[in-house]
């Protein structure tokens, strides 16, 4: 039976479907209806009536009564996650998920890398630490917890780990580069995450100019994710080789189940050398052609990391939710314990990106202090508002540009150097 999870926000709570990792908002009085199922078909109508007159009272756009239908008709169950108390008033109240890198060692080089992948941290966290991390997210009402690297699979206790992200009832996806050999492979088939997401770059010429060797490999692998019925995705990202080749990639995969999502590389890590993405009018017709693909493959899963830009704000009660989804609703902790408010922002500064470290008597092995507490996120989520907002307000957005991210934002004024992803700024710069 399909099971949603419920936790309490200030607001109201947020219900999570834990098989598609999608969520949505309910207000306190549709939560508290939630909590109180079963309840008699007059009262479900009665609640349906009142929100579908009042519109504007429901945040759920629709999908409270959706949910309430199913959980009656009993084709559906809800766990309701306890949380603790007193909820934050100005921000959800626990990330919703943890990018959690096991270890930063790697099998791969890409030249693009984010993390300067391949080596370990030093003072790197303990499997013990880790298993009480993980112990902790669970107790913090996280719902999913990524594994990543680095390349994850690589640490000696990778699976043990996996298990745990389970045994505490939490969504459990990884980020693997799938140069596996088949011993590991099986152990991903065996551990059945709710989501698999590996790196493929369209082509073999272009994956293999970024990535290196082992296209042929991850096919095959992939291959065998999906016929073990494994959701599967692909991460592509988006560069002057790989983009003439996105529409046949789409026909090539899109068929065989597989997810995508189109990413812009970011100047970070190894990926600041060099760094010169596809211009804007290369990527604005290939974006175009992404809605037609949407509509010709309506069950496959597309995004691109243009998505993260709201079209409008989104504020609810006293927690403002606009703006990029790593800041707002996300997490991430490194493998020596640092706790960043975005992958990207550390590597550009890790002294004044780091919120703090998990292992601080302050954290005590959970996410939730810094989460909570701490003055720098407030700043950064207030940024990154303000950041999205700028994009909603500008005359450029949606007609020569798709807007950009607080971190480009960041970069190119720490780099003093142009993001080549905002029409303003390469102005600016010109
Ligand atoms: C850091 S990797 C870790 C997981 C695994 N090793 C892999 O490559 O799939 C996670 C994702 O980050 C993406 N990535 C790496 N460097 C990036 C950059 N400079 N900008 C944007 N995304 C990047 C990769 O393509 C990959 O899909
Ligand atoms: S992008 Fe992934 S596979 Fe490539 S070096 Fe970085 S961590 Fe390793
Ligand atoms: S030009 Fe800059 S401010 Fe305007 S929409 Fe693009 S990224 Fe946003």
């Amino acid at each position: 039976m399909k099971t949603y999870r419920l936790r309490s926000e200030c607001f109201g709570a947020t219900i999570y479907d834990p098989r598609k990792q999608e969520y949505f908002f309910v207000n306190t009085e549709q939560a508290e209806a939630l909590k109180m199922l079963p309840m008699s078909q007059a009262d479900v109508s009665n609640l349906n009536n009142c929100y579908s007159t009042k519109l504007s009272d429901d945040i759920s756009n629709g999908k409270f009564a959706e949910l309430l239908s199913v959980l009656q008709q009993k084709t559906a169950k809800l766990d309701v996650i306890p949380t603790k108390y007193p909820l934050p008033l100005d921000s959800l109240t626990s990330p919703i998920r943890v990018y959690f890198e096991i270890s930063l060692m790697c099998n791969g080089s890409c030249t693009y890398c984010l993390n300067s992948s391949g080596h370990v941290r030093p003072n790197a966290l303990t499997t013990d630490e880790m298993l009480l991390i993980i112990d902790q997210l669970g107790k913090d009402g996280v719902f999913e917890t990524r594994l990543t690297g680095g390349e994850p699979t690589m640490y000696p206790e990778f699976e043990l780990l996996a298990r745990s992200v389970r045994e505490h009832n939490m969504t459990l996806s990884i980020n693997s580069n799938l140069v596996v050999n088949e011993s590991t492979l099986n152990t991903l088939i065996d551990l059945h995450p709710d989501l698999l997401i590996t790196s493929l770059d369209a082509e073999k010429t272009a994956h293999t100019k970024y990535r290196g060797k082992g296209y042929d490999l991850i096919v095959r692998n992939i291959h065998l994710l999906r016929k073990a019925n494994i959701n599967t995705r692909l991460n592509c990202m988006l560069s002057p080789e790989s983009l003439p080749h996105i529409e046949r990639f789409i026909n090539e995969f899109a068929p065989a189940g597989l997810g995508f999502c189109f990413i812009l590389s970011r100047p970070a890590g190894r990926g600041q050398q060099g760094f010169s993405p596809p211009s804007l009018s290369e990527m604005i017709p290939v974006m175009d052609m992404l809605e037609q693909k949407r509509k010709e493959f309506p069950q496959t899963y597309f995004n691109t990391s243009f998505h993260v830009i709201m079209e409008r704000e989104l504020t609810i009660g006293g927690v403002n939710l606009t703006g990029c989804n790593a800041i707002q609703k996300s997490f991430n902790v490194n493998s020596d314990g640092a706790i960043l408010p975005c992958a990207f922002l550390y590597e550009l500064d890790p002294e004044r990106f780091t919120l703090g470290n998990i292992r601080d008597s302050q954290c005590s092995y959970s996410v939730l202090p810094i989460w909570r507490e701490s003055e720098l996120l407030r700043t950064l989520r207030q940024q990154s508002a303000q950041c999205n907002i700028r994009c909603i307000n500008c005359v450029q957005f949606k007609h020569g540009c798709l807007g950009s991210c607080i971190y480009m934002s960041l970069y190119s004024q720490i780099c003093n150097a142009p993001d080549p992803y905002c029409r303003k700024s390469i102005d600016a710069f010109s």
